[in-house]
């Protein structure tokens, strides 16, 4: 009987010290600080461009940048006075620049290890690679902007999409919705396709972002703005690169606000409504009235779509906007059907090009034309390339 005991206690004891072992990698307190996701860029402008990474550990930021072989100057985020800190997510614009111009930087964060309210005390400072970006340029007169759309989380696919571009041309990627399924992790986002856009091309070459229905789905849907920061806090705005005027339109939900499947939680008609407002007003606007051409970025399309509520609600509020500021090209995703639709006289009076999960859209601009084309990374037939000239397509 005491042999017993005492074999029991020790197995006790050696399962305590398993337990005890294999907790011993929770000693996070010892991990070092680390940059765990970007920088990526994203909310390209002729002036301004947005830098944004994350840490694992709460702390201070900033970006060090310049036009030279130093990076002599220091942009921070602050908020009332009070610049941004005890965060693990770092979000900067860099502004005051200039247009069509190369710039270099890299990103810095300072742990913030106890946070007093007369003493802070710092910890350790971990610092990026130096990469380098270039402003829009609305005097430039040719380069090429690709959109992939659908990738609902399969970064995989993503990659191979990639890896057939030749970046030396490409200004800007488009991620025309629909990049997850629906959002309750971060993890979903890094894993999905955000990860690989950073390793691949995002800390040099921006983001443009669209957002897809499936984003708007899941506990986290309303914090998306956190990872992918667009201009001025909204999924709609515009900008300028070369000669084209780019408008992102925020498409919504596919359903009808009353869906059983929404809870009573959208307001997608309203919000397309608001839209359409800010829409009648950006065609009239000097950049978009002066630029050689005019696309447009939504996730679903006005036309060659399933016709759902939002796809109808969309062809009638914006459709005819569009058709009036002259937009030669709008680009969608959400059937997974690589599509083209020509203009029709009592319709689109512009191309609506469409991308698959597995095919991408590559936009070679210059002063002259738009040329499309739609690139596959499995062999499926594919709508042809076709152009858009500048002197027949414009108003
Ligand atoms: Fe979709």
């Amino acid at each position: 009987m005491q042999q017993l005991r005492v074999t029991v206690l020790f197995v006790l004891h050696c399962l305590l010290m398993t337990a005890t072992s294999l907790a011993a990698p929770e000693v996070k307190k010892c991990e070092e600080l680390q940059i765990t996701h970007g920088p990526y860029l994203t909310s390209p402008r002729g002036t301004s461009i947005t830098i944004v990474w994350f840490t694992n550990k709460k702390c201070v930021s900033w970006v060090e940048y310049g036009d030279g072989e130093t990076l002599s100057s220091k942009a921070i985020s602050a908020q009332d006075g009070l610049i941004d800190a005890d965060n693990t997510r770092h979000v900067i614009i860099v502004d005051g620049l200039a247009p069509g111009k190369a710039y270099r930087y890299r990103v810095v964060s300072k742990e913030i290890l106890k946070f007093g309210p007369y003493h802070v005390d710092y910890g350790t400072t971990v610092a990026s690679d130096v990469f380098s970006f270039h402003t829009c340029d609305p005097q430039k007169d040719k380069f090429t902007f690709d959109v992939v759309s659908d990738i609902h989380g399969n970064a995989t696919n993503l990659q191979k999409m990639l890896d057939g571009i030749a970046w030396s041309d490409v200004d800007l990627m488009v991620l025309d919705g629909d990049m997850i399924s629906h959002f309750e992790q971060p993890e979903q986002i890094f894993d999905g396709f955000l990860d690989v856009c950073t390793a691949g091309f995002a800390h040099c070459k921006p983001l443009v972002y669209v957002r897809g229905n499936h984003e708007t789905r899941g506990l986290l849907a309303r914090r998306l703005p956190d990872f992918l920061s667009t201009p001025e806090q909204r999924f709609y705005y515009s900008f300028n690169q070369g000669g084209v005027h780019f408008i992102v339109l925020d498409s919504g939900e596919d359903k009808e606000d009353s869906s059983k499947e929404y809870s009573g939680l959208v307001a997608f008609d309203a919000y397309r409504r608001k839209q359409a407002d800010w829409l009648r007003e950006d065609i009239r606007s000097d950049p978009c009235r002066t630029a050689d051409f005019r696309v447009a970025l939504f996730h679903m399309p006005t036309y060659g779509g399933n016709d759902w509520h939002g796809e109808r609600q969309i062809r009638e509020l914006w459709s005819p906007l569009l058709n009036e500021g002259g937009v030669q090209l709008t680009i969608c995703g959400h059937t997974h059907k690589a599509t083209h639709i020509a203009p029709q006289t009592d319709a689109n009076r512009y191309d609506v090009a469409i991308c698959s999960p597995d095919s991408m859209i590559q936009v070679q601009v210059t002063r002259e034309c738009l040329a499309v084309s739609w690139k596959a990374v499995n062999g499926n037939k594919l709508p042809s390339s076709f152009t858009i000239p500048r002197n027949i397509s414009q108003k």
